[in-house]
């Protein structure tokens, strides 16, 4: 019935204690501030401003907003696709309020989104729906969680969901033999360039994110 319905969040996901998200948005900061400065970036500019000469500010371009978080069940109070089901599986229910420490370990950027890549363990993945890949076409033989993310900012007019797909489109290249080009050495780990303005920087050490897993309502 319809106060069922309600009592369903808006999503589902591993919200980041706020001691790590700073340290989550510096590092993302810094990277974009490197980034657009590298001439291998300068030289691919067109997939972000679709002139060649103009210049991109990536600090400016990408916009922020609410608090990080990972999600793993977008339930759109009820009306997404399998809602009900996930908040039944018990797991969600046991595991509900409890603190994890998520792994960040790439960071990827696109002309549409900024986000962290999570790499979700064993005990993580039960919190995973099963259909998240199996909803993009190209992705479908991914393994399970590989579209688990941190959304970090949006360019102006895109919607957050679009950031996991960006991944799972990276991530589907890479299935499919595509290397992508290595870039360069940053301080931060090794950069790699996949065409059509998909930069994925590997983390040299993935970043330690405590995170409560909760749900949202707006
Ligand atoms: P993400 O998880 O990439 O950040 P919105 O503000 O657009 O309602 O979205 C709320 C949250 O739910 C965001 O975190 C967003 O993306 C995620 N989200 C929105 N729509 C979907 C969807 N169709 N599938 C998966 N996640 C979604």
């Amino acid at each position: 019935g319809p106060i069922e319905e309600m009592s369903l969040p808006l999503y589902f996901g591993w919200f980041l204690l706020s001691s790590v998200q700073d340290k989550v948005r510096c590092t993302s900061m810094d990277f974009l501030k490197t980034l657009d400065t590298l001439e291998a970036f300068k030289k691919h500019l067109i997939d972000f401003t679709g002139k060649a000469e103009k210049e991109v500010d990536l600090e400016q371009y990408f916009q922020a907003k609410g608090t990080l978080h990972c999600t793993t069940k977008f339930c759109d109070y009820g009306k997404a696709e399998g809602a009900k089901e996930y908040a039944q599986i018990p797991a969600v229910n046991d595991l509900y309020g409890s603190v994890f420490e998520l792994s960040l370990s790439a960071l990827f950027v696109t002309p549409r989104t900024v986000g962290a890549r999570v790499s979700l363990t064993e005990e993580q993945l039960v919190l995973w729906p099963a259909d998240a890949e199996k909803e993009v076409e190209s992705a479908a033989s991914l393994p399970l969680g590989s579209r688990a993310h941190v959304t970090l900012g949006c360019a102006e007019g895109v919607e957050p969901v679009q950031t996991g797909l960006d991944l799972l489109d990276i991530l589907a290249l890479q299935q499919g033999g595509q290397q992508g080009e290595l870039v360069e050495e940053m301080e931060l780990g090794s950069l790699t360039y996949y065409g059509e303005g998909r930069w994925l920087l590997s983390l040299r050490e993935p970043i330690c994110a405590p995170a409560c897993f909760s749900s949202f309502y707006e």
